[in-house]
């Protein structure tokens, strides 16, 4: 890996920026807490080389979701291979810790990488931060029990739940695109063109970048659990695009039916998610019932 050139300085002001704060000191304006972030974010974050002289940069000059990094990607035209069966144009993903943290309550509720990687610890007399940094599971006294008080196993299990949910989907995630790289190989091999080709290629890269995305993150989803099978998720309908793709099919929209002239659900205001939700079902099963 190479870390050269890169500083907590240069991950805040990156971070900042993509917020729309512009020359951001570190220096000057990070609390305490969100220094200690930053210092692992040094290292622990994608990056891709910049042409024409490789410049390492950081993707996030639209956000730090997934979505927001291939964006990034996409508009700069970088492609770091080409797949050897389907011709995609493939982008690598680096060890997103940073991102994927960013993405969950622990890191909304202002809960550092230190707090659950460098718990405090006492040495003598002193309490000092733990430089054994590994997995907070062979310390969950000191790295969870601090802010949760259930049992020991009651925590390993939870993480154990969210890793086990992960495991499986990523499992599926990667027999789509494995089916989706098959077809692609499949209809060159029948003499497709590029242009024929484009829009499943176009498909592999984005649900190649988010699968990779999720597994090059080590902590197995725990870092941002709903975050990682959401990412999953689109994963496998993009492989499930791509496959349509190549059969001719229009690009189907995951939009429910038409949902005009269907009055709201009864029931007190929910938020507007679950209320657009609501209204969506309704229409759905109304249509159902006309078939
Ligand atoms: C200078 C770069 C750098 C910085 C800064 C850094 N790391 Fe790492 N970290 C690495 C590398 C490289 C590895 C992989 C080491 C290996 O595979 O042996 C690693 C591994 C880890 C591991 C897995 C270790 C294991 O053996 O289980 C954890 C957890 C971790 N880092 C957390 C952190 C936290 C938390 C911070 C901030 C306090 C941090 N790192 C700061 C480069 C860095
Ligand atoms: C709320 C606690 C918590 C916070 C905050 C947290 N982590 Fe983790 N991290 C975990 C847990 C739990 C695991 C999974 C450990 C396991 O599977 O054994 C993990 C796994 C990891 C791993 C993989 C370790 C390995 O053994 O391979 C790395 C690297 C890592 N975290 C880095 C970070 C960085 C960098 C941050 C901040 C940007 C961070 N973590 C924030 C709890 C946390
Ligand atoms: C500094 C305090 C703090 C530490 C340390 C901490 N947590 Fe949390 N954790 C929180 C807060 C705050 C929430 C958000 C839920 C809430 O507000 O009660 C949370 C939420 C969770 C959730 C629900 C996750 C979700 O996405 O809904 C799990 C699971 C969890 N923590 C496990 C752990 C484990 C395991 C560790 C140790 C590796 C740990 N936490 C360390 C404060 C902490």
């Amino acid at each position: 890996m190479a870390f050269a050139g890169r500083s907590a300085h240069a991950v805040a002001r990156a971070l900042k920026a993509s917020q729309g704060i512009q020359n951001y000191d570190v220096n000057t304006m990070a609390t305490r807490q969100e220094m200690r972030s930053y210092v692992c974010g040094q290292c622990h974050v994608t990056y891709y080389f910049q042409p024409p002289n490789k410049r390492l940069t950081f993707p996030w000059a639209k956000g730090l979701r997934v979505e927001d990094i291939i964006a990034v990607e996409d508009e700069q035209k970088i492609k770091e291979w080409d797949h050897p069966d389907s011709g995609a144009g493939l982008i690598k993903a680096r060890h997103p810790e940073f991102e994927m943290w960013n993405q969950g309550v622990h890191a909304r509720s202002g809960v550092a990488c230190a707090d659950c990687h460098m718990p405090y610890m006492r040495q003598g007399g002193l309490k000092i931060s733990d430089h054994q940094i590994n997995s907070p599971l062979l310390k969950i006294n000191r790295s969870c029990q601090t802010c949760h008080h259930f049992p020991e196993e009651e925590l390993k299990a939870r993480v154990e739940d969210i890793q086990d949910r992960f495991f499986n989907l990523r499992n599926t995630a990667l027999d789509a695109l494995v089916d989706l790289i098959e077809d692609i190989k499949a209809e060159k091999a029948k003499g497709a063109t590029d242009a024929q080709l484009a829009a499943a290629r176009t498909y592999q890269r984005k649900g190649q970048f988010m699968i990779d995305f999720v597994m090059s993150e080590n902590s197995m989803g725990f870092h941002a659990p709903q975050e990682a099978t959401r990412i999953l998720g689109d994963a496998i309908n993009q492989c499930r695009l791509g496959q349509l793709s190549l059969h001719g099919a229009p690009a189907p929209s995951h939009n429910p039916p038409n949902i005009e002239n269907v009055p709201p659900s009864p029931g007190p205001a929910a938020s507007p998610a679950k209320q657009t939700m609501k209204q969506e079902k309704s229409a759905t099963v109304a249509q159902l019932h006309q078939h």
